[in-house]
């Protein structure tokens, strides 16, 4: 089935993409353009996007102009698991994602969806710029894909077309989509949900036929992805957080001269920079806008879903290790 899969992806690049040989005519054609396409699955008002377009801008000054950066957002070139699947087998050169479809590669990428780990968004980006994110980032090397750095999605809260979320018992028969990620899976059934996995894709569609009741997301992914048109209850419980890797294939990576490469990575970090700062500017006004746009929103109490969820650290310790789950909370 994965054989199958592999291949249908390739037949899709090379059908949307006359460039498909795009990575072997990049490298032989030394004076010719070199075009990194990066794909993600947000909207174009997305601070993904806006920090994409940073980094293009970037890696064109720094290369005088020999590197050129595409962006396709809103799941133009497939979703996350597939563009990942892309860039092992070198038919895409870049995409932005959550660490969702990261875990098939090292389940210790976990670590980072355990609900309520970080204290707070300084001790977030402290963890995933330091030891253990690049530690997780390089395991991903012998697997085709190296990670440049980490973007942002943010702090996840609970969005919902019923009532208000206030106490994990008001979760209680509620369908809530999460990402396909066993960890927010079992915190969720933990906090006495009944999660439904599905792609960002099928999302909108979803809570707009009332298929499923919720879904949770950090502000700016609820904002610029229209979900206050179809759900009336924003409850910030910030239970997870999601870093966003950037990541790039290592087939077309370790093409690259070390100059150009040198002008990505740090084109990568300014970017990263550049993004999070827009997500703090959206995140400090969109309170105020998504309540204008008729969301009704309230802040529970974080204690008792802090409670509900503790079996989820016991039931994950194992494939994480207690080791870096400690380490995580040591470093806060
Ligand atoms: O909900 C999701 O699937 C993720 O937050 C998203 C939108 C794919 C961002 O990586």
């Amino acid at each position: 089935q994965k054989t199958i899969s592999i291949l249908m992806i390739v037949i899709i690049f090379s059908t949307l993409f006359t460039g498909c040989g795009n990575i072997k005519a990049n490298t032989a054609l030394k004076n010719d353009v070199i075009t990194i396409k990066i794909g993600h699955v947000l909207a174009p008002t997305h601070p993904y996007q806006l920090g994409l377009e940073k980094f293009a801008q970037l890696v064109s000054q720094k290369t005088n102009g020999k590197v050129k950066v595409e962006i396709f957002h809103s799941s133009q070139l497939g979703n996350e698991r597939d563009m990942v699947e892309g860039l092992q087998i070198g038919v895409l050169e870049s995409t932005l994602v959550s660490t969702a479809p990261l875990s098939s590669f090292t389940k210790k990428f976990y670590v980072f969806d355990l609900p309520f780990i970080f204290k707070d968004i300084k001790s977030a980006r402290q963890i995933v710029d330091g030891p253990i994110g690049q530690e997780l980032l390089k395991s991903l090397e012998n697997q085709g894909v190296i990670g440049l750095c980490y973007f942002e999605n943010g702090f996840r809260n609970i969005t919902n077309s019923k009532k208000p979320i206030n106490t994990p018992e008001d979760l209680k028969g509620m369908k809530i989509r999460t990402m396909e990620n066993p960890v927010h899976m079992a915190s969720f059934r933990a906090m006495g949900a009944s999660p439904t996995p599905m792609a960002f894709g099928e999302l909108f569609t979803a809570l707009q036929q009332g298929t499923i009741d919720g879904q949770e997301n950090p502000l700016p992914v609820i904002d610029t992805s229209k979900f206050y048109e179809v759900q009336k209850y924003l409850s910030f419980t910030e239970h997870f957080y999601a870093p966003a890797p950037l990541l790039i294939s290592k087939l077309f990576f370790e093409k690259l001269s070390p100059e150009i490469q040198k002008a990505i990575k740090e084109s990568a970090l300014e970017a990263r920079d550049y993004e999070r700062q827009l997500l703090d500017d959206m995140n400090s006004k969109l309170e105020k806008d998504l309540a204008e746009r008729g969301m009704k929103i309230n802040k529970p109490d974080k204690a008792p879903f802090i409670d509900a969820v503790q079996s989820v650290y016991k039931q994950y310790e194992k494939v994480i290790t207690p080791e870096l789950i400690q380490r995580a909370i040591d470093a806060q």
